[in-house]
């Protein structure tokens, strides 16, 4: 059955950019690739991708820096007001459609599989507001930021279901309690 989860990487004090949108506080982290929660199992369970502007934005620039392309192979929903253009190769739909419409056509095409959030923390929060938000997988690096980009900027209730460490990382998974 698939399932909505957001899966994502947070500082200790909630926060998964800086306030200029970087990263950097993440990405000089250990990780094993290997170990509990990691993305690859995550992302071979998955079936469809949903993103907003900011999110497409960074992976943009940050693919480009790297030369690289586009990297998740499952049709994509961009949410945007804005005439966004695909990455070369992407298979990426632009909306501003309501998020439970959305929802309906990306369950459609993972074909049972799993669908992916993957932020920020406001969509997230877009639908869980909808009833839509199964799951929330958070790696809770080492550090603080004391602003940036909120987690989940929603009052939630959440069950816990799974902790383990990974490399420097607590890895948590939560079901969202409806
Ligand atoms: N740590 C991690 O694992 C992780 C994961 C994901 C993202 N991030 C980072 O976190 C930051 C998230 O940025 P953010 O909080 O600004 O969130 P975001 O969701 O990436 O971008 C927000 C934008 O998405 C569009 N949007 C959102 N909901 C919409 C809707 N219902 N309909 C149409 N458009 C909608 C709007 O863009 P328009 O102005 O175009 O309308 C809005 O300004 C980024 O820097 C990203 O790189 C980190």
């Amino acid at each position: 059955m698939t399932r909505t989860i957001y899966y994502v990487a947070s500082t200790l004090d909630g926060f998964i950019a800086d306030q200029h949108h970087s990263l950097d506080w993440l990405l000089t982290q250990d990780v094993d690739e290997h170990g509990p929660m990691n993305y690859g199992e995550f992302i071979g369970q998955v079936g469809a991708v949903l993103m907003g502007a900011a999110t497409y934005e960074w992976i943009v620039q940050h693919q480009a820096a790297a030369g690289e392309g586009w990297m998740y192979t499952q049709p994509s929903w961009v949410f945007t007001h804005r005439d966004l253009a695909a990455m070369d190769g992407a298979d990426i739909r632009f909306t501003s459609a309501p998020v439970t419409a959305v929802h309906a056509e990306a369950v459609k095409a993972a074909n049972g599989k799993n669908l992916f959030v993957v932020g920020g923390g406001d969509l997230a929060g877009q639908f869980a507001d909808a009833g839509l938000l199964d799951e929330v997988m958070v790696s809770y690096a080492p550090v603080t930021l004391g602003a940036g980009a909120p987690l989940l900027p929603r009052r939630l209730d959440l069950r816990l279901r799974e902790t383990a460490r990974n490399a420097a990382f607590v890895a948590a998974r939560y079901d969202v309690d409806r």
